[in-house]
C-alpha cells in the first residue's frame, strides 16, 4: 500500500512524468543530479517509505526528470542496514520506483577493491554479490520471498554498460561485491576471507536494493565507485571523510558513464 501512495505522490508532483529508470545514488554521487534536464525534487520527507538518510554525504531527495534522454527517477541517497532499521530500509524506495513505472533499476555505490588493478578512482561493474551478513532485506516481508538471485545483475544491462564504457574511453574493470553490514570498516582478515571467497569488491549497501528489486521484477545493474583499496590491501587507514572526496573527485566518469548508457537505451 505504501509504494501506490509514494506513486501517487510522485504522479502529482510531476503530472504525465512516467520513469523508465531508477537511479540509487552513491555516497559521494549526488552532483550526478545536476546532469539532470527539466528535474523536479521531492524530499523524501514526503514519500511514504522512504527514509530520510542520518549519514553525511547521503542527501534524502527523490529527482525526477531527463538523464540521456530518459524519464529517470534518482534517489539522491539511500540508508543503509547500519543506521539501525533493518536490512529492508529501502523496501518502500525500491517498490515505489516499479509502481512508478520503472522496469530497471541502476544502482550506484562507492566501494573498496580488493583486486589491486582496481584502483581508488577506478570504475567497476558489479556481476554478482555474496551476502553472508546474515541478514536479508525480505526477511519477515509478505509475499514471495524465496526470490531467485540468478543473473540477479541483469546481463543485457551489463553489457549495455560495458559497451558504454568502451565508447566513452572509461576503463570498467568488473567483479564480485561482498556486503557487509557496518558501519565499522572491515578487518584485514574479514577482507583475505572475502578474497577467498571470490569477492572483487566490498561495501556496505546495493545487495538489499537489488535482492527486493529482483523480487518486485525489476532489471538490476549494479556500478560502482572504487574510493579505497580494502583493508589490509594498502597502508592507509579508511575514513569516511577519503571515501566521500574520491567518490566526489571521480564523479564525472560515473556521469559520463550513466548518461551514456541511458542515452544507448532511448
Ligand atoms: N568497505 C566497506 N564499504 C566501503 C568501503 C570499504 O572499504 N569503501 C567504500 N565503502
Amino acid at each position: 500500500m505504501t509504494a501506490a501512495q509514494a506513486a501517487s505522490v510522485m504522479a502529482a508532483r510531476k503530472p504525465g512524468f512516467s520513469p523508465r529508470v531508477g537511479l540509487v545514488l552513491g555516497s559521494g554521487l549526488g552532483g550526478l543530479v545536476d546532469a539532470m534536464e527539466d528535474g523536479t525534487a521531492i524530499p523524501y520527507a514526503d514519500l511514504a517509505g522512504f527514509p530520510t538518510p542520518t549519514v553525511a554525504g547521503h542527501g534524502g531527495t527523490l529527482w525526477l526528470g531527463q538523464l540521456g534522454g530518459v524519464a529517470v527517477a534518482c534517489l539522491a541517497g539511500r540508508a543503509h542496514a547500519y543506521e539501525g532499521r533493518g536490512a529492508g530500509v529501502m523496501n518502500g524506495a525500491v517498490r515505489t520506483l516499479r509502481q512508478a513505472g520503472c522496469d530497471i533499476l541502476l544502482l550506484t555505490n562507492a566501494a573498496g577493491s580488493l583486486n589491486p588493478d582496481a584502483g581508488p578512482g577506478s570504475l567497476m561493474l558489479i556481476t554478482d554479490h555474496i551476502n553472508f551478513t546474515g541478514a536479508n532485506p525480505l526477511m519477515g516481508e509478505d509475499g514471495d520471498n524465496f526470490v531467485d538471485m540468478t543473473d540477479a545483475y541483469d546481463p543485457d544491462l551489463r553489457a549495455g554498460l560495458r559497451r558504454a564504457a568502451q565508447a566513452l574511453g572509461i576503463a570498467l574493470t568488473e567483479g564480485v561485491y561482498i556486503w557487509f553490514t557496518g558501519p565499522s570498516f572491515e578487518t584485514p582478515a574479514e577482507i583475505r576471507a572475502s578474497k577467498a571467497l571470490g569477492a572483487d569488491l566490498v561495501g556496505m549497501s546495493t545487495v538489499p536494493e537489488a535482492i527486493v528489486a529482483r523480487q518486485c521484477g525489476l532489471r538490476v545493474a549494479a556500478l560502482s565507485m572504487i574510493t579505497n583499496m580494502a583493508a589490509g590491501l594498502d597502508l592507509a587507514p579508511i575514513t569516511h571523510a577519503q571515501i566521500l572526496d574520491v567518490a566526489a573527485r571521480a564523479a564525472g566518469d560515473m556521469q559520463r558513464l550513466l548518461v551514456g548508457f541511458l542515452g544507448a537505451l532511448s
